[in-house]
């Protein structure tokens, strides 16, 4: 397993933030997966789903996860629907220590109804999006995180602090 820090869960638990403070505070260089699909495409998230579909999305997602198997000592933040293809779990749990952001819907909702940069909550019923959808990722979350830390009381300086201790532990059992 290589010793990268890997963010998953549902839209709006704070991966990008939280990745962000974490490679400030270990000094581990951020892989954004979003945004590296952003900068290599040169459109933003809502137009590629317009343009070319969730499918070519999740296409690009796959083969950015591919990419970083020789990747050691980063902080991969992840986009929520990665854990929708069954290789993607495998080689999230590859690449290091996953840990899975979670927070309850109503929190969710709060947080992400505040931009339209999310193609799937663009719709009639967001609220009733995010309950189906999590309930269909929560278990696939769940099998491929390590460790999993509800959010929602919490400040990101807490959860950042909670994961380099907790990392920390996590990669001195593992070491011979
Ligand atoms: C998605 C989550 C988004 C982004 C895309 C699809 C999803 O990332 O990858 O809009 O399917 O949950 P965030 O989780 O960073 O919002």
């Amino acid at each position: 397993m290589q010793r990268n820090i890997i963010l998953i869960g549902f839209m709006g638990t704070g991966k990008s933030t939280i990745g962000r403070n974490l490679s400030r505070a270990l000094g581990y260089p951020l892989i954004d997966t979003d945004q590296m699909i952003v900068d290599q495409k040169g459109c933003s998230i809502p137009e590629i789903f317009e343009r070319e579909g969730e499918d070519a999305f999740r296409d690009l997602e796959s083969g950015l996860l591919k990419s970083l198997h020789k990747h050691t000592g980063y902080i991969i933040a992840t986009g929520g629907g990665i854990v929708g293809r069954p290789e993607n779990c495998q080689l999230l749990q590859r690449l290091g220590y996953v840990i899975w952001l979670t927070a309850k819907p109503e929190e969710i909702y709060e947080r992400t109804s505040r931009n339209t940069s999310r193609p799937l909550l663009n719709c009639e019923d967001p609220q009733g999006t995010i309950t189906k959808l999590m309930s269909e990722r929560d278990p696939l979350y769940q099998s491929a995180a390590h460790l999993g830390i509800e959010t929602d009381t919490l400040s990101f300086d807490e959860v950042t602090a909670g994961i380099i201790e907790s990392a920390r532990y996590f990669f001195c059992s593992e070491s011979p």
